[in-house]
């Protein structure tokens, strides 16, 4: 599944990092990708955008998607060269695998048959926010799915509504 964030006009990043830094938002994210035993999966520009001493994200397993080699390995992350090899670098213990991005992971996946659940945090400013980094999704014929199924889930409450610097953001599920 996808978990993603951005603003109404589908931005979600800027200048290879995220426009925004929201503790909840890291927090809440941090949960949803914890409950269990998960994989990420991320680009290798997503992987770079993490602070060193933030990566590999951890109680997860980490794969990174490259088309060359990686430069140091690190022990205990996965590097995967053909997003057709996927599902083979996934251990059966491995209880779910959520694509985080960026934007041409989840361009990819979104038209996937693989990607059957989308966590969105939709973000509202009433200040103009820089992007440009941008989604290339239509959700209009996806399921939007009621706030306590997505709590259901995930495994947790959520609030309905977060309010942090400047930014009103709410989450959603969304099914194909
Ligand atoms: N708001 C959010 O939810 C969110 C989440 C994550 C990231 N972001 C933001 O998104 C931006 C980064 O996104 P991005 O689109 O520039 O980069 P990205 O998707 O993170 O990474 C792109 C890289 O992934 C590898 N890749 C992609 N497709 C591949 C394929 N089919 N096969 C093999 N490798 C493949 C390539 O790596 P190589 O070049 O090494 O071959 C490619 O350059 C940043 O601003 C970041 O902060 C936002």
């Amino acid at each position: 599944m996808v978990v993603a964030a951005k603003m109404p006009e589908m931005g979600i990043g800027f200048q290879g990092k995220l426009p925004w830094r929201l503790s909840q938002e890291i927090l809440t994210f941090k949960k949803i990708t914890t409950t269990g035993n998960n994989a990420v999966i991320m680009g290798r520009k997503t992987w770079e955008s993490i602070p060193k001493k933030f990566r590999p994200l951890p109680d997860r397993l980490n794969i990174v998607v490259s088309r060359s080699p990686p430069k140091e390995p690190i022990e205990g992350v996965k590097y995967c060269n053909d997003l057709d090899n996927l599902p083979s670098l996934i251990p059966e213990n491995i209880d779910r695998v959520f694509m985080i991005g960026g934007s041409e992971l989840f361009n990819y996946y979104f038209k996937s048959p693989l990607c059957k659940d989308i966590i969105l945090t939709e973000l509202h400013n009433d200040e103009p926010v820089e992007l440009d980094t941008f989604l290339d999704w239509d959700l209009t014929t996806w399921e939007l799915k009621s706030h306590e199924e997505l709590e259901e889930f995930v495994g947790f409450e959520i609030p309905r509504e977060f309010n942090e610097k400047g930014y009103k953001y709410k989450y959603s599920l969304y099914r194909r």
